[in-house]
This record gives structure tokens, sequence and C-alpha cells, in this order.
């Protein structure tokens, strides 16, 4: 196995991703009047969903490839000079892309895509450049290539809308094209590397061994095949495709999403099914809401088919479930994986030196449930209250929801400030 990087290059992906995290929480309070009316067009919307799914998801995931290449298939990033430089681009681009639509200011718009784009090329290329040199060619392997050939295409669809937002240019397209754009990013990308890294980390989270595992090769191809048959029914109005062959593509992609997302919570259910220890820590219960939110989300998605255009608000529950459903799964990862590389870095060494604490007690498990209820209550009160388009009932949910939030940063705070035995906090 080559080396793993040095833990800076998860690390300040994993400390920038909570900070957009917050950002994003505090956003969401703030647009809860456009949630309730449903207007997922507004900039806005947009501003905040991009600290969401830019910031927390796709930097978390950038920071996780690092940390999974060598350990999950036995080959290190090609540059670890060149991560640092993706890093630098991408971290900036996002903050400034996102308050640019936001505030919809064309020059720090186009600014921050300009540093986006140059991030995420980066990484594309390193990790393009890696994978050759991998030993192990399995699902995980095949999640990653997958996976990043989608973010590429969501940064082209997406420079695409950023650049109408400015000319037009796509008019009534508009929505066709952002239909595309974020279900090609959510499921494509974001599920797929979710369905790829839980292959590896599921088992070992839970202790799972032995369990059947042949469900998540199924599910990667059948989202990825369902992502692709959906943009080319989406799409196919660009062309003036006939309505039927629109309507069968359009529905064959939903059809094998649905299928796929079924043999990811199968493989999740068979592993849990599998463990060793019954009772179960607070990462894993963030993850268990998760798989309930997605299962949500994936049950809402034909009825957007059939009815979304008429009903925006029944869009954004939709969206929301599927955002905040994958943002709280890569929670319950933090959970595990953050406590787990800070023991390795801090603590390992001096066991059997001196008294050192356990991986479980670098941070509060009473604490962390609490803030798993406060999730639990947010994404109820959320969703009720957009159906529902009351401001208030939105606005409770997204205060719970920075409440589940605010407490996960002061867990993540008390591992990263975790001191050896007999050391004096300064
Ligand atoms: C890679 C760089 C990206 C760029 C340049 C980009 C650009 C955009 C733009 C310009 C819009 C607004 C479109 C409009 O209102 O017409 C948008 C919407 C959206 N994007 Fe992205 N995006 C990117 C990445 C992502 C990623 C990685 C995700 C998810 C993982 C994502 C999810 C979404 C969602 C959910 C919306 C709809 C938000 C709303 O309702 O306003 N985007 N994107």
């Amino acid at each position: 196995m080559e080396g793993t990087p040095s833990l800076r290059l998860p690390g300040e992906h994993f400390a920038a991703a909570i900070v957009f995290l917050a950002a994003g929480a505090a956003g969401l309070v703030w647009i809860a009047p456009e949630l309730a009316a449903g207007l997922y067009l507004s900039p806005h919307v947009a501003g905040v969903t991009h600290f969401f799914t830019l910031g927390f998801l796709t930097m978390t995931i950038f920071g996780a490839i690092y940390q999974l290449l060598p350990v999950a298939l036995g080959v290190s990033i090609r540059s670890e000079r060149l991560g640092h430089v993706s890093f630098w681009t991408f971290a900036p681009g996002v903050a400034i892309f996102a308050a640019g639509i936001a505030a919809s200011v064309p020059a720090l718009r186009n600014f921050g895509v300009a540093l986006v784009s140059t991030g995420i090329v980066c990484i594309v290329a390193n990790v393009s450049l890696s994978l050759p040199r991998a030993r192990e060619r399995g699902v995980i392997w095949a999640a990653i290539a997958i996976a990043l050939a989608f973010l590429a295409s969501t940064l082209v669809l997406g420079l695409v809308l950023a650049d109408s937002l400015r000319t037009g240019a796509l008019a009534e397209a508009r929505v066709r094209v952002l239909t595309v754009h974020l279900h090609v990013a959510l499921i494509g990308w974001v599920l797929v590397m979710i369905v790829g890294i839980s292959h590896r980390l599921l088992p070992m989270f839970l202790l799972s061994h032995g369990a059947n595992t042949r469900w998540t090769r199924r599910a990667l191809a059948l989202l990825a095949a369902g992502v692709l048959a959906l943009a080319a029914g989406v799409l196919c109005g660009f062309v003036d495709a006939h309505r039927t062959v629109q309507g069968a593509l359009t529905w064959a992609g939903v059809a094998l999403i649905e299928g796929g997302v079924v043999c990811f919570l199968v493989q999740a259910r068979l592993l849990f099914a599998a463990r060793m220890r019954p009772r179960l820590d607070a990462g894993l219960r963030h993850v268990v809401l998760a798989l309930v939110c997605i299962a949500c989300a994936a049950g809402l998605g034909p009825v957007v088919v059939l009815m979304g255009a008429d009903h925006p608000r029944i869009d954004v529950a939709y969206v929301m479930l599927a955002l905040l459903g994958l943002a709280l799964y890569a929670t319950g990862q933090f959970y595990k994986i953050v406590p787990f590389l800070v023991w390795i870095s801090r603590f390992r060494h001096e066991m059997g030196r001196r008294k050192v604490p356990t991986v479980a007690e670098l941070y509060s498990a009473r604490v962390s449930n609490a803030g798993m209820v406060s999730f639990l209550l947010a994404m109820i009160v959320l969703l009720s209250g957009v159906l529902l388009g009351e401001v208030i009932v939105v606005r409770a949910g997204a205060l719970l929801f920075a409440g589940g939030v605010t407490v996960f940063i002061s867990q993540m705070a008390r591992v990263a400030c975790a001191r050896r035995a007999g050391e004096v906090q300064s």
C-alpha cells in the first residue's frame, strides 16, 4: 500500500467543510420565506444551496478521497501539492461563488466560478492520474471513476446555468437544465460517492463481517444508468423529440434511480443487521436518520415528475430532503472519521506509556445524540413547513437544523482540541 498523505490535506478539507456547513445552516434560516413560497429559482436559495452542495458535501468528499485512495485502493494521490492547490482555489472559490449568486453580483459569481472550476479540474486530474496505478479495481474504484465523470458534467452544466443567469440564454429551458444539473450532482456525484465509500466504511464502523456486499455493485450500475436516462429524457425537450420518447426516457431514469436507491438501502440494511455491537453510537445514528431522509426523497421523486411543475413547494421539499439527507450522512461519517484520525495522530504512540482516551471518549455521546434528535425534529418541521407553505414553521425547522449543526461543530471542536493526558490546556 502506498503511503497515506499527511493529515493536513484531508484535515484542511474537513475544517473548511464544517465552516461551510455552518454558513449553510445560517443561510437556511435566512431563506425560510423563499422555501415556504416554493421559490427555488431565487438567487438566495441557489447561493445557500451551494454552501451545502459545494462547500460541505463536495469539500468533504474531496477530503475523504485523499484518505480513501491509499486505504481502499492501495495507491496514494499523484501529487499532494496539487491537492493543496485544488483546496486553496476551491475553498475561497465556493465562498465567493455562493455569495455572488446570492447577492446577484455577476463579477463575484464569475470570479468564484473560475476558482471553483480550477479546484475541480485539479482534483479530477490528480485522482485520474492516481486511479490507473491502483491495485484494487473493485466497486470503490468504479464508484470514484463514475462520480468524477458526473462531477465534471455537473461543472459544465453549472457553468451553462451561471452564464445564463447573466445572458438569459437558456430562457424557458432553464428549469430543464437545472433539473439535470441537480440530479447529475446530487445522485451522480454525491450519492454514487457515498455508495462507494460506504462499501468500505460501513462494515468497518459496524464491525459487520460476512454480510452480502453484492448490492453495492447493483446500486452503482442502476444509479449511473438512471441519471443518464433521466438527463437524456429531460434534455430531449431541446431537440423536440417526440413526447413519448421524452416520457419513456424520463420514467426509465426515475425507475433505474429508484432501483439504485433501493439496492443501496438493502446493502446498508444487511450491513447494519450483521453488526457485532447492537448499540449504535452517535455517528451511526446520524447515518440511520440520513438513510431515512434519502428513502423519503426517493419516494417523493416520482411525485415530483408527475406533479412538480405546478407544485413548486413539492420540488423544494424533494430537493431539501435529498440534500439535507446527504449532508446528515456526511455528518455521521465525520463522527466516525475525525475522532479516529485525531486519535491516530495524537494518542496512538502514547499507548502503553500513559493513560490515553479511547476514540469514543474524544466527544460526548450524550450531547451528540441530542444533536441527532435536533436534526430529526428539524427534518420533520422543515418538511411540514414547506409543504404547508408556513414561513414560521420553516424557520423553526431551520433553527432546529442550526441547533443540530451547532452541537456537531461543538463536538468536532472538542475532538480537535483533545489533548494528551496531563498536558495543560493553553
Ligand atoms: C461545480 C460547480 C457548480 C456550478 C458552477 C453550479 C452552478 C449553479 C447555478 C448557476 C445554479 C442556479 C441556476 C438557476 O437558478 O438558474 C445552480 C443551482 C443548483 N445547483 Fe449548482 N453548481 C455547481 C455545483 C453543484 C453541485 C456539486 C451540486 C450538488 C451536489 C449542485 C446543486 C445545485 C442545486 C440543488 C441547484 C438548485 C438550487 C435552487 O433551487 O436554486 N450544484 N447551480
